[in-house]
């Protein structure tokens, strides 16, 4: 057991859906539940030292839910653009999101624009907001713009490496240390493929919004347990 806060923190969020249907509510009563729940929960893994945070709030394949839902789901971030504002600067947090932009609406995209362009000034809590977004979609179009400079000539290609190869992701975020994900599912999902080479993976039964701060507590104890090598050998506990 060591007392090391990861420095990235990623959540899938999951089990909104579920958490309502339990309850006899709508769908959308578990994204605004989620919603809810989000704020508390980045609040308080920021207040413990975490310093990026990352949400996968809407995948690229979430676009095949029912018009009701992913619409819901876009009103959330124009229809409380100034409660997520208020959270923001009230918890010093720079957020900014990851994802393609086409099939957004101009008004989603403009509430984007708002929260990265009015957070911008924090810089010790990152916010990285997974919207419209898919893992393998950032990979193939930081390619694309790497092929476009080594055309113009104004990249080399024997300069291509991870560092570099980073700088062309959606944003130049550090690698993952500790994936979260709620609701019992054992998959990535696509989640930020290449940022969680080395992540510590955390499943947890619990729906999202039901995961509180003592929950995260669980997880970063099981983190600290965890034996961090990056494909090396840990030479302290080796014994021959
Ligand atoms: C996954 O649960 C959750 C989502 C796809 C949406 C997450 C959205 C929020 C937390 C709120 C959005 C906030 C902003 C700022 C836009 P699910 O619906 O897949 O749950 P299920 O597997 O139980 O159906």
């Amino acid at each position: 057991m060591n007392n090391k806060i990861p420095n990235h923190v990623g959540i899938i969020v999951d089990g909104n859906g579920r958490w309502a249907t339990n309850r006899g509510l709508s769908r959308s009563k578990g994204h605004e539940a989620g919603f809810i729940n989000l704020q508390k929960l980045t609040a308080y893994m920021y207040e413990k030292g975490v310093h990026y945070v990352s949400a996968y709030l809407f995948s690229t394949e979430n676009f095949k839910r029912s018009e009701t839902e992913v619409n819901f789901i876009m009103n959330l971030l124009t229809g409380k653009l100034k409660e997520i504002l208020e959270f923001c600067h009230q918890t010093k947090i720079h957020a900014f999101f990851s994802g393609r932009k086409d099939k957004l609406s101009k008004k989603v995209l403009e509430a984007m624009n708002t929260i990265e362009e009015e957070t911008r000034k924090y810089t010790d809590r990152q916010f990285n907001i997974c919207f419209n977004y898919g893992g393998r979609a950032e990979i193939i179009d930081a390619t694309k713009k790497i092929l476009y400079d080594v055309e113009n000539k104004t990249l080399e290609i024997n300069n291509i490496d991870e560092e570099l190869y980073n700088k062309y992701l959606y944003n130049n975020l550090p690698s993952l240390d500790l994936l979260i994900r709620t609701s019992g599912e054992k998959r990535i999902s696509n989640f930020m493929l290449w940022q969680c080479s080395y992540a510590e993976f955390y499943f947890i039964d619990t729906l999202f919004p039901d995961f509180k701060a003592k929950d995260f507590d669980k997880a970063l104890e099981e983190y600290q347990n965890r034996d961090r090598r990056f494909g090396g050998i840990d030479y302290d506990k080796k014994n021959h």
